[in-house]
Order: C-alpha cells, then sequence, then structure tokens
C-alpha cells in the first residue's frame, strides 16, 4: 500500500519555472500549496543514478531532506531499444549545451542506420519522497516509432520524430491537449494520483 499525502505542502524538486507549472497543473487540486525548490533556494544535485526512478527518487529526496516537506521530482526521456535504450536518461546532454534538439534527433538517426527496428518510448518516472526518506515512485510510458525527417514544430526535445503507435501526427505535429492525453508524464501522474493523492 502506497503512503498517501496528508500534508498541506508540497515541494516541486526542480529549478526551471515551465516544469514547476505544468507540475502544478497537473496536480491540479490535489495540493493546496506548492513550492519550487529553485524558490526555496535548494541545492540542485547531481543526477548520478543509473535510472529514470533512480535520478527521480535522488531529486526527490535531497528537497525533501532540504525542505523538510514532502518533495515531487521527475526523470523523463527518450528509450531507443536498438541502440541499447539510448539516449535514455542522457535525453538532454544529446542536445549539448546549446540544446540543440534537432542536433540530439540527427544524432539518433545517424545512429540508427539502416536498423528496421526503429521502435522507441518516452519514460516519465515520478518520485515523492517524504523528509524521513520514504518514496513512492511511478513510472509512465508511451510507445510509438521514429520518423526521419521530423515532423512538426509543436512540443520539444524529440517530439517532432516521435509518432505514438496508432497515430498519424507526431508529437511535434499533434495539438498540445492531444499529446498530454497519451503522454508518458500524464501516465506516471495517473498513476501517482490513484497512489497518493486519491481516498
Ligand atoms: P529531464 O528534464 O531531466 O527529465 O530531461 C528530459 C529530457 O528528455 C528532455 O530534455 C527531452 O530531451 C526528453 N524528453 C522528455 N520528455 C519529452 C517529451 O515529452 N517530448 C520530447 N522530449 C522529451
Amino acid at each position: 500500500m502506497a503512503r498517501r499525502l496528508q500534508e498541506r505542502r508540497l515541494v516541486v524538486a526542480s529549478h526551471n519555472p515551465g516544469k514547476v507549472a505544468e507540475m502544478r497543473d497537473l496536480l491540479g487540486g490535489h495540493v493546496a500549496e506548492i513550492v519550487s525548490a529553485g524558490d526555496l533556494g535548494l541545492p540542485e544535485p547531481e543526477e548520478t543514478g543509473t535510472s529514470f526512478a533512480e535520478n527521480a527518487a535522488l531529486k526527490a529526496r535531497a528537497a525533501a531532506k532540504g525542505a523538510g516537506l514532502p518533495a515531487l521530482a521527475d526523470d523523463s526521456g527518450l528509450v531507443v531499444p536498438a541502440l541499447g535504450g539510448a539516449p535514455g536518461i542522457y535525453s538532454a546532454r544529446w542536445a549539448g549545451e546549446g540544446r540543440d534538439f534537432g542536433r540530439a534527433m540527427e544524432r539518433v538517426q545517424r545512429e540508427l542506420g539502416t536498423s528496421a527496428d526503429r521502435r522507441a518510448w518516452f519514460v516519465c518516472a515520478l518520485a515523492l519522497a517524504w523528509p524521513d526518506g520514504h518514496c513512492e515512485i511511478v513510472e509512465g510510458r508511451v510507445d510509438g516509432v521514429l520518423v526521419w525527417p521530423p515532423r512538426g514544430t509543436r512540443g520539444f526535445g524529440y517530439d517532432p520524430m516521435f509518432l505514438p503507435a496508432g497515430r498519424d501526427q507526431t508529437f511535434g505535429e499533434m495539438a498540445p491537449e492531444e499529446k498530454h492525453a497519451i503522454s508518458h508524464r500524464a501516465d506516471a501522474f495517473r498513476k501517482l494520483t490513484a497512489a497518493c493523492f486519491e481516498g
């Protein structure tokens, strides 16, 4: 049985205002007050984990300990089985200092070469940690295939080359509401809400 969130205040363990705003929306009415790790001046821990879940948990635990409040963190990325799971937890790093995802997508395409296996999935791990060290972790996923050339100018990151299963528009072409209904992040939030925020 998962531990439920009873506290009124929750820290979102991110220094990225866009991510904090998105989490605020996704948490909806489940939490009375949300503060960000950035607002509290908490340091950003190094992401030394070897999985999405480990990285989410270490960020959530560091923020919960630092703030003395429950904290929520995420870690996400693109998994390509034909590349041995890459870019995986290194998805952001493949774009380099300039956060150039055109370059990151070109690298994925180059490394895939003529591989017939173009399957890919996005993963989002969410970790909810308490100051006593307890941590609940869920993982969301959306499956699809990689297309080339990239299509669409919406979304971010690897969206233009990701065609979700059963759809004819890439995440880069889809309306944001459509992406949000089926995304790895929505899947993870549904699971976390059921486990820790409802009932
Ligand atoms: P994080 O912010 O450390 O979790 O890094 C996530 C990285 O994974 C982003 O910089 C993107 O490269 C990639 N990523 C995660 N979610 C998505 C998505 O929904 N669309 C496209 N790229 C994504």
